[in-house]
């Protein structure tokens, strides 16, 4: 599933089942910034007619994520902390060299985006299997339906406006390299972290 070539250690759940608070706070910044790249793709590449339509899509229903994750906080009597730079979004983003042509651009975004919302789907499966909370655990199960149609979505804008070799030679050097980053995490209770 997902192509992933490292799945998550399942102790990370444990983690989380210790800091509901601290995982809730992270994971709306993952809407928020699923909503952001979303809005920024708009406007990095707005000739993209299909793709435009597709990302204004894509943020009416990741804000409605953000929103969902934010009246959890709300109705355990939290409220939502600060922002924590995401590791593993610092370091998944070093992998592509700068520059290049547009398209070459908005193909590496593309493909971060794709990753993002893979290795975000598989962590929100792992949510709903193993979380003793079972309220909880359908919240995830229901958000892992939702954000599995993303990571497709990006990958096959990737393969349409790009090479369609390139694209896939990329795409599965960008997931080797995840693997090597995940080997170091799963070790906190944050979404990627
Ligand atoms: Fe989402
Ligand atoms: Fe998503």
């Amino acid at each position: 599933m997902l192509g992933l070539k490292l799945p998550t250690d399942p102790r990370w759940v444990n983690i989380v089942e210790k800091n509901i608070e601290d995982i809730l706070t992270d994971h709306a910044y993952c809407e928020q910034k699923a909503t952001s790249t979303a809005i920024s793709l708009i406007v990095s590449f707005p000739e993209y007619t299909e793709l435009v339509q597709e990302m204004v899509a894509l943020v009416k229903e990741e804000i409605s994520h953000f929103k969902m994750v934010h009246d959890k906080i709300l109705e355990n009597g939290w409220l939502l902390g600060r922002d924590r730079k995401d590791d593993y979004v610092i370091q998944l983003l070093t992998f592509f060299p700068k520059g290049g042509s547009r398209t070459t651009q908005l193909v590496h975004r593309l493909l971060y985006a794709a990753l993002i919302e893979a290795r975000s789907c598989e962590r929100f499966r792992l949510l709903s299997e193993e979380l003793e909370d079972k309220e909880l655990a359908e919240f995830y199960r229901k958000l892992m339906v939702s954000e599995a149609n993303h990571y497709t979505m990006f990958l096959g804008f990737a393969r349409q406006y790009g090479d369609r070799k390139e694209v896939d030679i990329k795409w599965n050097e960008l997931l080797e390299f995840e693997a090597q980053i995940m080997k170091d995490l799963s070790k906190k209770e944050t979404i990627h972290g």
